[in-house]
């Protein structure tokens, strides 16, 4: 057995001294500012990170760091308050790390979470956009190394990585809801600078919608072992190459506060319809 995988029981094994035989199926991985929705799952069982076996510990002071699980819309999830970047100084198999030990728990779906700046032009402060793709920008990978074929395969096909049927389900509840919903591709930075206009023009001309500092190696790592990821973004500052103001990361936070109770309700019905 690989040191990875060992770890990943470890860490599994822990978990579940904790939760007992709860099963989540669902993972859930809150973004900056979009916490509330852990305050929703019902019978909460609260496991501090700094508890589990090889998690790190999160240094982001509004990041609570911790997981949640429990019930959310009639499914048994497993929430991650609060997630590892890669700009923090962490390894990319840390950031990554908790994806295999919720799939060791048994999860079969992930429901990714994050903030962003919004490139298209057509899109609002606090507009919610459902990731339809990604470009991996991060200069890094998260399955370089030797690769454990009982984890997942060498060379995973990227094809259909964030899943088109629960894209459509999201739109479906989104318009039972009334909730406003785009769709676009997020672009992954490591940061921890927000970019220059060169940069903002750039990820524009490459096909991207939303810039952000996570997500990416969390998926890679979610199609290497096998599950379905759907991934929202809250558009938290816009970043228009010709028409550029100072970012704010107050500003962003308070943005995304804004936008965390219809988030926290478009992940909650759509969980339910699952
Ligand atoms: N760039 C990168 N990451 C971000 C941004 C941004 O403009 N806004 C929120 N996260």
């Amino acid at each position: 057995m690989s040191q990875l995988k060992d770890k990943v029981e470890e860490a599994a094994k822990h978990i579940i001294s904790k939760s007992g035989t709860f099963g989540p199926q669902i993972g859930i991985i809150l973004g900056t500012g979009l916490g509330s929705l852990a305050g929703r799952i019902e019978k909460p069982v609260k496991i501090p990170y700094d508890e589990i076996p090889h998690f790190p510990s999160t240094t982001i002071e509004w990041h609570k760091g911790q997981l949640v699980l429990g019930n959310l819309g009639g499914k048994k999830v497993v929430a991650m308050e609060g997630r590892f970047h890669y700009y923090e100084g962490f390894s990319v198999e840390q950031i990554t790390f908790p994806i295999r030990v919720m799939k060791a728990l048994g999860i079969k779906i992930l429901v990714e979470s994050n903030a962003a700046g919004g490139l298209n032009p057509q899109f609002s402060l606090g507009d919610l956009m459902i990731i339809t793709d990604h470009i991996n920008l991060m200069g890094m990978n998260p399955l370089v190394g030797p690769n454990d074929d009982s984890l997942g395969p060498r060379f995973p096909d990227m094809y259909n990585t964030y899943n088109t049927e629960l894209i459509r389900l999201t739109e479906e509840v989104a318009r039972d809801e009334k909730i406003k919903v785009c769709k676009g591709v997020y672009v992954g930075v490591t940061g921890p600078n927000l970019e220059t206009a060169a940069e903002y023009r750039f990820f524009r001309m490459i096909g991207a919608d939303a810039v952000g500092m996570s997500t990416v190696p969390e998926v890679i790592v979610a199609k290497h072992c096998g599950l379905k990821v759907l991934g929202i973004t809250c558009v938290t500052d816009r970043c228009l190459p010709d028409a550029l103001a100072p970012a704010n990361i107050e500003e962003i936070l308070k943005t995304a506060a804004k936008a965390e109770p219809i988030l926290t309700q478009l992940v909650a019905r759509t969980i339910e319809k699952i």
